[in-house]
């Protein structure tokens, strides 16, 4: 017996597998049911009795050689079989799940780059804001209707504080804290309790711009504007503006480009006029300016307001606005920017 254990131990000790199949076979030789080991330990009761302690230990020792060399060369199949077998290495760079700009974030930094370039500078602001910053200083009267026209959401615990509809009220801040020339746009979240739709959504964003200085004209307004559509759109596109009315500014119109997906033909879009709506704007009221401690007789400025929601619908031709906020990577995926 000792010397089938010997020569077993030995054949053990220089045992190695290819593969599984063959590993699996050195397991069944030695410990299935009618394997070697079994069969020893079988024999084990024809051992004398004052050899059984020394014999027994010799068997033992067979047993775990076994067990441990199978357990040694199945992992090392293991990890060649995960290179060679599934192709996968876990150590590898992933490929192809790199992360990338959200759309929004990509049009307004597109914004804010056409902007910079004039000499405009970024503001932000708080998105809880006072009534004096989001409506009053804006030329709002108390009860007036107008406050009706953004569906606020207002903080229970005090009247006085609501989540800011535009960030027009950022441009009330910097009005108080400096002094013109003020060159300046506010990008941020705004909050409106409107019912969720592919066109309309309780948060959006907007970037908000304010120019503040002495002889600012509405010709100003409209060049620094046109410049602007251009360099968002394309060098063909045009503007026209329609009148319209917002609280702080006097006269206010509103901005259309000619279309970018027809060129003007007419589509789904535009709606078959050729026109898209982009952004409302006007020259700043005297009131707003006074409010702000900003002297209106010596200067007059313009403001102009946009969604970038919508901005980027037109861009990329985006159907429903809730995709923005939905994070489905499918549909994330699809924009890719360098900054
Ligand atoms: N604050 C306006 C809005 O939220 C946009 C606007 C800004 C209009 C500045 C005119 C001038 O709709």
């Amino acid at each position: 017996m000792e010397e089938k254990i010997a020569s077993y131990l030995k054949e053990v000790a220089g045992f190695s597998a290819e593969n599984l199949e063959q590993l699996e076979a050195f397991r069944i030789r030695f410990l299935g049911k009618k394997g070697l080991v079994p069969a020893l330990f079988a024999d084990f009761k024809t051992v004398a009795p004052e050899d059984r302690k020394a014999m027994g230990q010799r068997l033992n020792e067979l047993k775990t050689a076994v067990q441990e060399k199978i357990v040694a060369l199945k992992e090392g199949l293991d990890q060649k079989g995960e290179v060679t077998g599934s192709k996968l290495d876990v150590s590898l760079p992933s490929a192809g799940t790199l992360g990338s700009r959200h759309p929004l974030s990509i049009v307004r930094n597109e914004i804010i780059d056409i902007f910079s370039r004039i000499g405009f500078t970024v503001s932000e602001g708080p998105e809880i804001e006072d009534d004096f910053h989001n409506f009053t200083a804006l030329n709002f009267p108390e009860e007036h209707p107008a406050r009706d026209m953004q569906d606020t959401f207002f903080i229970e615990k005090d009247p006085d504080l609501a989540l800011r509809t535009h960030t027009s009220s950022v441009q009330v801040r910097v009005m108080e804290h400096s002094q013109p020339p003020i060159r300046t746009i506010s990008p941020g979240r705004v909050f409106r309790n409107e019912a969720i739709s592919a066109r309309a959504h309780c948060i959006f964003h907007q970037i908000e711009g304010l120019y503040v200085d002495e002889h600012v004209s509405f010709t100003d307004l409209k060049q620094t504007l046109f410049y602007f559509a251009r360099e968002l759109f394309s060098e063909t596109t045009k503007i026209r503006f329609r009148p319209s009315y917002f609280p702080f500014t006097e006269p206010s119109a509103e901005m259309d480009v000619s279309c970018n997906i027809c060129g003007g033909e007419g589509c789904n879009i535009c709606k078959y006029t050729g026109w898209v709506e982009i952004l409302g704007c006007g020259m700043v009221d005297p009131n707003v300016l006074e409010s702000c401690g900003i002297d209106s007789n010596k200067y007059t400025g313009f403001a102009f307001g946009m969604g970038i929601e919508r901005i980027t619908m037109l861009k990329y031709q985006v159907n429903d606005l809730r995709l923005f906020f939905e994070n489905d990577v499918r549909f994330l995926n699809q924009f890719k920017s360098a900054r």
